[in-house]
């Protein structure tokens, strides 16, 4: 979907159907109060998400008025309007119409937060547009919104461009992130990868087996040593070579995760495959800054392999030699992100960037924790933990910082090898798991997002369908464009 400005009035929009978001109680713009006459019989209140519908019988240049409740003033926040976005375009889809207009509510708020509120209603619109649709053999079902004209009389352009950036890099990662085990495999996504790169200037370095098991990539090859498909260690950099500040972001690429000989239970095992997430929201992530040309260098490091049980396969009790020279006790073959993650780190660790950020479906505990309405923060540096908060609640990918105490760390010290890679309670797992990845980020400054519980989406969501979220795209880009703005 295109999302485009439209600098006219709205008594102007001459589409079919022309969206207006109001909030409770709050008096409508003059040209469309008369068409709220049927609000109250419609019992149409204003509550989020609420909408009234009327057809004008020629009396404005759009045929149709949509109006969707914004809620309370005092309880509004951008979101509510991405929300309210997202509906509007389903809306329109499910009327089959090919464009809309919707109209940007300029009345309530100061005008630095204009720009703010239409990234938010751009934002919204292509992420509710967007859907899988080929491997369905019947397009009978499917209707695609192609068009919206954002209508309003202020220069609001950037604002579009930027939201339209965001949403079209995470559409993207949802694209592959969605695909199944059978299709994206290590070397699939590697393809993504040089694909991404040839369309938008980067460089892209893929490392296979034999190059993994010369650098001493032990933790990585140990992961996928059960799987048929050769591990695929992808470096995507933009910017490369540049004299500007260098930042690296890791994701977990675990194209399937079984468990391994420590076997997970086979109910909604399927939805292992959104086990690459970190790793797939890095291309978004990259691409991202390379159409936003933010003033960094920036390597995104993807270890892409696949935890299978086999003969081959790596078994409980085995002692890795991992790259940063640290030995660890496998004690849970299941426990397998961190260990490919481990070497990603010290690999990023080696580069001495600004900061290393990870993003990873780590562990089933941070939904235990925080439920599915929060990415999981763990940082070794307040600034860093701090510009993640401003990201998340721009982006409405919010996150929330878990501590990492020494005392953590010395949960996860083995007998005999130097780390475990399970504690042995199995308390506080998401703080665990950060403090074993802390071992191989050296002296980096360092966050580590725990996406589990978000990856995924398996209710209804406004904007979000369900499947493949690739939550943390926009929030990672937001914190790098944070990040590129400091002395
Ligand atoms: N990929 C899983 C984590 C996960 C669980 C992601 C549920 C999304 C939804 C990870 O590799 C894993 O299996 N973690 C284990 C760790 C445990 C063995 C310490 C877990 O969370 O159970
Ligand atoms: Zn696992
Ligand atoms: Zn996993």
């Amino acid at each position: 979907m295109k999302v485009e400005l439209k600098k006219t009035h709205l008594s102007e929009a001459k589409e079919n159907i022309l969206c207006v978001f109001l909030l409770q109680d709050e008096e409508p713009p003059y040209d469309i109060k008369r068409f709220l006459r049927d609000a109250k019989k419609q019992r149409y209140e204003g509550k989020l998400l609420q909408t009234y519908y009327a057809d004008t019988r020629g009396e404005a240049k759009f045929r149709h008025l949509l109006v969707v409740g914004l809620g309370k003033k005092e309880e509004f926040n951008t979101d509510n309007l991405r929300r309210a976005a997202g509906h509007a375009v389903r809306y329109a889809s499910s009327l089959k119409e090919k464009s809309f207009a919707m109209h940007l509510p300029s009345r309530f708020v100061a005008r630095d937060e204009l720009m703010k509120m239409v990234q938010a209603m751009a934002e919204g619109a292509i992420l509710a547009s967007y859907r899988l649709t080929k491997y369905k053999t019947k397009m009978e079902d499917i209707f695609e919104v192609e068009k919206a004209h954002i209508v309003t009389e202020e220069n609001v352009a950037d604002g579009i461009r930027l939201g339209t950036i965001y949403a079209e890099a995470q559409n993207y990662a949802r694209s592959i992130d969605e695909l199944p085990a059978n299709i994206a495999t290590p070397s699939m996504v590697a393809a993504e990868a040089k694909k991404l790169a040839k369309s938008h200037k980067l460089r892209v370095t893929v490392f296979g087996r034999e190059k993994l098991k010369k650098m001493g990539m032990n933790g990585i090859l140990a992961v996928c040593q059960g799987s048929q498909h050769e591990p695929q260690f992808i470096k995507i950099e933009y910017n490369r070579g540049k004299k500007l500040p260098l930042f690296c972001v890791v994701g977990k690429g675990v194209c399937f995760d079984s468990g391994g000989i420590s076997l997970k239970p086979s109910k909604n095992m399927h939805e292992m495959k959104y086990d690459k997430s970190g790793a797939i929201n890095v291309l978004g992530i990259v691409r991202a800054v390379a159409e936003l040309k933010l003033p960094i260098r920036l390597t995104g490091l993807m270890p892409m392999v696949e935890n299978m049980p086999s003969s081959t396969a790596q078994k409980p009790g085995d002692i890795l030699n991992m790259y940063n020279g640290k030995t660890v006790e496998v004690l849970n073959t299941d426990a397998e992100g961190r260990l490919i993650l481990a070497d990603a780190l010290s690999y990023a660790a080696e580069q001495k960037p600004k900061g290393i950020i990870d993003i990873a479906t780590l562990t089933g505990a941070a939904i235990v924790s925080l439920g599915h309405h929060a990415v999981a923060l763990m940082a070794n540096d307040d600034g860093l933990a701090e510009t993640f908060h401003g990201a998340g609640e721009d982006t409405w990918e919010r996150v929330w910082r878990l501590p990492l105490w020494d005392e953590y760390g010395e949960m996860m010290k083995s007998e005999l090898a130097d780390l475990k890679n399970v504690s042995e309670t199995g308390e506080a797992g998401t703080i665990t798991a950060a403090a074993f990845l802390k071992e191989f980020v050296g002296e980096s400054k360092w966050a580590h997002l725990d996406i589990a519980a978000v990856a995924g989406v398996k209710w209804d969501h406004p904007y979000l369908g369900k499947g493949a979220s690739c939550t943390g795209v926009r929030l990672v880009a937001d914190a790098l464009t944070r990040l590129s703005k400091k002395k």
